[in-house]
């Protein structure tokens, strides 16, 4: 499995001719390392509704064809778009040829640009044989530790470290022993002056205070698992 890093909270993973889409903040994203006719997406997941994560996630998807997992208010109101969505609420799995994604709690707000009102979350993804955790924007909060604890440990995660708007990568380091992954990948930090912060610095408190390594990946730049 390929972990592409496209800048923000946007990752794609991909394994052979499946890629899974998440967050594509791409237009107006100052570190986007792609724009949004060119990503490829089998399927597009959505943390929530602020516009840094739902970014072009309705132009790609009726583009690519791909539909959109979403917490139900924000899947509504995709779905007036015209594009195919799947709605579950927090603590539910949809399942996918490639796997599946199951909506886990975030603690944020979550409002589109549109209006809409909703519930944010994390997801915690089934792909290419691989459990990858996208923490979404979240503080820190003592149930993380549940869902890595619900079944297969996690493989991956993708972890927000920026502060202001999420955690800090203070309590990212705590978070990162809460979620006990294999690899952590940082993000939603130097996008914007808000949430500048030392990603180096977070590599190496992480890796002296838990068993996790930290994968810094530029926007661009992919990690293979
Ligand atoms: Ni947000
Ligand atoms: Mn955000």
């Amino acid at each position: 499995m390929d972990v592409r890093f496209l800048g923000h909270a946007a990752f794609a993973l991909s394994d052979g001719d499946t890629t899974v889409l998440i967050d594509p903040f791409l237009t107006g994203n100052p570190g986007a390392a792609a724009s949004a006719d060119e990503v490829d997406a089998t399927t597009i997941l959505l943390t929530h509704g602020h516009s840094d994560h739902l970014g072009d996630a309705v132009p790609i998807a009726k583009r690519t064809g791909a539909p959109v997992v979403a917490i139900v208010e924000l899947a509504n109101e995709i779905a007036e778009e015209g594009v195919q969505v799947f709605d579950p609420n927090l603590g539910g799995t949809v399942k996918f040829d490639w796997g599946w994604v199951k909506l886990v709690p975030a603690w944020h707000t979550s409002t589109t640009p549109g209006g809409t009102v909703s519930t944010p979350a994390g997801l915690l993804i089934s792909f290419a044989g691989k459990i990858v955790y996208h923490l979404g924007d979240t503080a820190l909060f003592s149930d993380l530790q549940l869902v890595a604890r619900r079944g297969d440990p996690i493989d991956v995660a993708l972890m927000c470290i920026g502060g202001h708007y999420t955690m800090d990568r203070w309590d990212a380091v705590t978070a990162a022993d809460l979620v006990s992954a294999r690899t952590v990948i940082p993000c939603h930090y130097d996008t914007f002056p808000p949430i500048e912060t030392d990603a180096e610095a977070f590599k190496s408190d992480v890796e002296s205070s838990t068993s996790s390594e930290v994968v810094i990946l530029a926007p661009g730049e992919t990690h293979t698992e």
